[in-house]
């Protein structure tokens, strides 16, 4: 999908145009700590906060065993008002790359490259938007949230997880956000059950006309077809397991349908912010069944 037209800026009044475009930096560790089962990871790295636009991410080099790759982070937010500079990260330590950087002191190095991917873009006339995040996946739109309401635009929040520890940016959003709905599986916070089952109200009650997610896949896959059932566009940003994360190994894939017929497109480069209503759920569902996150990962 093409968005230049309608890029939204992450931060007002830097200038834009001139600093886009990845590159490798040296950064400097300026705080961490837990958000609930999360790290959040404040990284001074100027020549990537300068160019980084909602939904793009950074791919961080790890180091210790079996993390030869690089891992790929949503940008959460720009620290070091009001100049910039700072690259925020949340992340769940999960295996060996994020538990090494979890353990990250201030002022340590931290190799990162970014931004990579196509950022969010902006609806194709002014509506109210409704931003959908399943647990760490609310990390890229706070910092959609914020740009968007920069713009002018009103935003309405929809966080859920399967408990009220997994969520992930409330506060945030209750700052941002004309409301903020939270759904939980277990009903430890806000309406229990899954963000789907809130979101044709939360719809109706805000009349939503652009839909923006980020979250495990089937939300997103769920979130996609209620947005484009209802006819309202819908961006998702999707965090497909990723080896290179510049396009090269097509390890990223996920079946798009274009004008044309369906294709594969490679998340890190296409996406990772794509049109929901073009991706093949259908197709995907079929390949998770089998234990694939692609075919080309399918032995
Ligand atoms: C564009 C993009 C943005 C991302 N943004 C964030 C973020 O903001 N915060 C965050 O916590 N994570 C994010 N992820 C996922 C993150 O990259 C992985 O959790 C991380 O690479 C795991 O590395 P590891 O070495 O700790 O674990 P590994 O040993 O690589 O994996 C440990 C476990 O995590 C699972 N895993 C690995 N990658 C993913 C993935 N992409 N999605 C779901 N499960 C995965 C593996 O299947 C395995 O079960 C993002 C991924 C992508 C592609
Ligand atoms: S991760 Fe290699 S092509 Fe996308």
């Amino acid at each position: 999908m093409s968005g230049a037209a309608y890029r939204v800026s992450a931060a007002a009044g830097r200038a834009r145009g001139r600093d886009e475009g990845p590159v490798q930096e040296t950064g400097e560790v300026m705080g961490s700590r837990r958000v609930g089962p999360y790290t959040l990871l404040d990284v001074v790295a100027p020549h990537v906060a300068v160019r980084v636009l909602p939904g793009q991410f950074v791919s961080v080099a790890v180091d210790g065993p079996e993390t030869l790759l690089r891992r790929p982070f949503s940008v959460s937010g720009i620290s070091g008002a009001p100049a910039g500079g700072g690259i925020e990260i949340v992340f769940e330590t999960l295996g060996p790359g994020t538990v090494w950087l979890a353990g990250r002191d201030r002022h340590d190095a931290v190799d990162v490259v970014g931004p990579l991917g196509r950022p969010f873009t902006a609806p194709p006339e002014p509506a109210p938007c409704l931003l959908v995040g399943g647990g760490y996946g609310a990390a890229p739109l706070v910092l959609l949230g914020r740009t968007l309401r920069e713009r002018g635009l009103r935003v309405d929040f929809l966080l859920g997880a399967a408990t009220q520890s997994r969520l992930l940016g409330v506060m945030d959003a209750k700052r941002i956000a004309g409301t903020t709905t939270v759904t939980t599986e277990d009903g430890s916070a806000g309406r229990a059950g899954i963000v789907t089952d809130a979101m044709e109200d939360v719809l109706d009650a805000n009349g939503s006309g652009a839909v923006y997610a980020c979250g495990p896949m089937p939300m997103l896959a769920a979130v996609s077809e209620v947005a484009a059932g209802r006819g309202v566009p819908v961006q998702v940003a999707v965090e497909e397991s990723m080896a290179c994360g510049v396009g090269v190994c097509w390890s990223c894939v996920v079946p798009y349908r274009r004008d044309d017929g369906v294709a594969n497109v490679r998340a890190c480069l296409d996406g990772p912010v794509l049109d929901g209503a073009r991706v093949d759920w259908p197709t995907l569902r079929t390949w998770w069944a089998g234990g694939a996150q692609s075919p080309e990962l399918t032995p």
